[in-house]
């Protein structure tokens, strides 16, 4: 299906976006796999690459602009084009109920999650018009939809996600460039699994507001992804689609 294209996927040596690394190498693209780990990126890309198709493996902070270009330019080298970028890099931040938050907590995660994006979006956003062709997906969460306890910078930041994605949507829907994003519930992942493993009140709360009664695999997130980055949702723009178990819609 994706044969010939090339994929971009930040925040790719775990979790949510391992997974679609490997589903845009199973359906034929190759794939850049950015990100800050470069130890468990390079274990990752081989799993990549077991799929078949080429892989590149990136360092970038998506909070450092020159790593963003840099490594933009890196997948121009190699493979000549980029057709998708998921923009899924992310930290969850603190813990912590919103009036015991620290400035220096709130701007960790902001710089992550909200300006990372940002810096990773406009970076593509420029080649793409160069080209006159392309598409972005974000990876934002469920709690920019339903609100979890302690997670102020996180939602923040998420919500954010989900504004930017509808912003750059409009900016250049008529230049062949669409832009979409993923709220996944809880899903789990690297990033969950010390709060979601044994016993403890917010791994029972998470749990008790899944209709489904049980957590997103990567996989289930990913295939979503790689549907909203193709061809195939060549009319769709501007969208958050959420992948919750159906949690969003009330609990059982
Ligand atoms: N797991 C969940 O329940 C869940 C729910 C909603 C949204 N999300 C979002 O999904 C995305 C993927 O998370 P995951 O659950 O797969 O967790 P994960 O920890 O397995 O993956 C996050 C990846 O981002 C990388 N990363 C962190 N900071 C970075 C930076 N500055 N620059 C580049 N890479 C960086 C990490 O090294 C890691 O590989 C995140 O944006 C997360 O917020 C996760």
């Amino acid at each position: 299906m994706l044969k010939g294209k090339v994929a971009l996927v930040t925040g790719s040596k775990s979790g949510i976006g391992l997974a679609t690394a490997k589903i845009f190498a199973r359906e034929g693209a190759k794939v850049a796999m950015a990100d800050v780990d470069m130890a468990g990126l390079a274990s990752a890309a081989k799993e990549v690459s077991q799929y078949g198709g080429e892989v590149l493996t990136i360092k970038m902070d998506i909070s450092q602009e020159k790593e963003v270009e840099d490594g933009l330019q890196q997948i121009l080298n190699k493979f000549g084009r980029l057709d998708y970028a998921v923009n899924n890099a992310g930290i969850s931040g603190t813990f912590r109920p919103f009036a015991e938050l620290t400035n220096e907590e709130f701007d960790q995660t902001i710089n992550i999650d909200l300006r990372g994006t940002f810096l990773t979006m406009r970076a593509e956003l420029k080649h793409f018009v160069s080209v006159g062709k392309g598409s972005i997906v974000n990876t934002s969460s469920l709690g920019s939809v339903v609100a979890n306890p302690t997670m102020g910078p996180y939602i923040a930041a998420k919500s954010g996600v989900i504004g930017m994605t509808k912003s750059a949507a409009v900016d250049y829907a008529d230049k062949n460039i669409r832009v979409n994003a993923v709220a996944p519930g809880v899903t789990y992942t690297g990033m969950t699994k010390s709060v979601l493993d044994g016993e403890n009140e917010l791994g029972n709360l998470a749990m008790s507001l899944i209709p489904m009664k049980r957590y997103a695999k990567p996989e289930e997130i990913a295939e979503v992804i790689v549907f909203l980055a193709s061809e195939k949702a060549s009319f769709v723009t501007g969208q958050t689609v959420v992948i919750d178990g159906g949690s969003s819609e009330g609990s059982k």
